[in-house]
């Protein structure tokens, strides 16, 4: 599918908003990405507990500049086409720690032939997960996630999304690899993760 369309593979990134071990957020996309490979494009998975950010705080950036971590954020960002995210809804709401970290990428500037941090993600395609133990798979947070990303990061955010409910029963370890147990809902995670490949090849064959 990219091969056609693009002139080389296209990059996505793969983050999910919680970072907390057995995640079935991290769970969710990584089986995104697998899908992604499979379709031929190159993942980067990003952790963003691993990136160390501070809660947003101007004193402290006023202090020690932007962290390390937002600005690798950007440097991700610049160096990738597209986006899968997979984020919990905590209270109906994305994740602290994904807004936190996209809160902080915001604010990072153009620097040495490298973007800001909105200019690093605009244009570039999206696709939305969630996973939830819960009867409503985190789909509350979905159109917020969708409007944060949409707006001032100006990204593409593909129409199909994917919130998956009883995620801790619907996804199943086969060979140490996760699956999804309802072929209808691994049909739609398809759908969101071709649509993200073909946006991405799309921009990139017409740059
Ligand atoms: C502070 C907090 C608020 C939560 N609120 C919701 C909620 O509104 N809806 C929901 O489906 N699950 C809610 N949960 C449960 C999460 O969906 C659950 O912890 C899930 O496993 C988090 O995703 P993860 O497995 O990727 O860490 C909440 C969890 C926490 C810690």
């Amino acid at each position: 599918m990219t091969a056609s369309l693009s002139p080389r593979p296209v990059r996505l990134l793969a983050i999910s908003g919680s970072a907390r071990q057995g995640s079935l957020n991290r769970q969710l996309v990584d089986l995104a990405a697998r899908k992604a490979q499979a379709l031929g494009a190159q993942v980067t998975h990003v952790d963003l507990r691993e990136l160390a950010m501070p809660v947003y705080d101007d004193d402290w950036a006023a202090a020690n500049g932007k962290p390390a971590g937002a600005v690798a954020l950007r440097a991700l960002f610049a160096e990738h086409d597209g986006l899968l995210l997979s984020c919990p809804e905590y209270n109906a709401l994305p994740t602290p720690l994904l807004i936190n970290s996209f809160d902080w990428l915001s604010t990072v500037q153009a620097q040495d032939g490298l973007p800001s941090g909105g200019g690093a993600t605009a244009g570039k395609p999206v696709g939305l997960l969630a996973a939830s133990p819960g009867a409503l798979g985190g789909i509350r947070a979905l159109p917020i996630v969708r409007t944060y990303l949409s707006t001032n990061f100006a990204m593409v955010v593909v129409p199909e999304q994917l919130a998956l409910p009883h995620a801790d029963q619907q996804l199943d370890a086969l060979s140490g690899e996760v699956v999804l147990k309802k072929p209808e809902l691994d049909q739609v995670l398809d759908k969101v993760v071709a649509s993200v490949i073909r946006q991405a090849a799309w921009r990139l064959a017409a740059a």
